[in-house]
């Protein structure tokens, strides 16, 4: 399962490069209005800081705008993938850039049928806000299921991208069900490379015993 990286925090961002196991970084309007910097700053340094795709919001409500927006995007960089609401408007754009060989990302997904949709319009992501539709009161993994089951079931090239992970038991329990990716905030990152509390009291029962040992091999 490939794990991106939902922040536009560059020392979080070098960490996950660091640890080998990051595949891209997405971002939303939010993420980069709270940062406070030059969009093409972070921009810029989110694609310099890792080798992956970075995914970027189009912010713009009608189709032309949005497929304006991507076409910007994909110009600034071919690693940029163009993240598109999966509204009405949305649905059109995606088709629209998939056709002049943009990568897109649907984003803001919450049911199956809009997965369906999405992957009709020939998205090449879908992210469902995972956390967001458990606090619908719908059941995230009977979603994220039949999603799965719907690609599978016709051969879409699209891949699920679980988003809005807000646990580490969401992060383990879209790996249980075979989904492709997810992307985290850097607090689940975090918590994702902890050491688990009866992990670390084992190891420091056996840095205590090793103490009796002696042996050049480990001077
Ligand atoms: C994904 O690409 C989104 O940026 C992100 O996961 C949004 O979810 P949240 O706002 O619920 O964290």
């Amino acid at each position: 399962m490939d794990i991106w990286i939902d922040s536009v925090n560059t020392p979080n961002i070098q960490k996950a490069v660091r640890l080998g196991f990051l595949s891209g970084v997405t971002t939303n309007p939010t993420l980069i209005s709270e940062s406070n910097e030059n969009f093409e700053d972070i921009l810029k340094g989110l694609l310099h800081h890792q080798e992956g795709p970075v995914a970027v919001q189009v912010v713009s409500s009608n189709t032309a705008d949005m497929v304006q927006e991507g076409q910007n995007l994909f110009s600034y960089s071919t690693r940029i993938i163009v993240k598109v609401p999966i509204t009405k408007n949305g649905l059109e754009a995606i088709h629209l850039l998939g056709r002049q060989g943009i990568p897109t990302m649907a984003t803001v997904v919450f049911t199956p049928h809009q997965a369906l949709m999405a992957a009709l319009a020939d998205a090449d992501y879908i992210a469902p806000y995972i956390g967001r539709i458990e606090n619908s009161g719908a059941d995230p993994w009977m979603v994220l299921t039949a999603m799965a089951q719907i690609l599978k079931n016709y051969k879409f090239k699209t891949q699920i991208l679980g988003a809005s992970i807000k646990t580490v038991e969401h992060a383990a329990k879209c790996a249980e069900i075979g989904i492709s990716g997810i992307t985290v905030r850097d607090e689940i990152f975090e918590k994702l490379i902890e050491d688990n509390p009866l992990t670390a009291q084992c190891v420091n029962k056996f840095a205590e015993d090793w103490k009796n040992v002696n042996t050049p091999l480990f001077a």
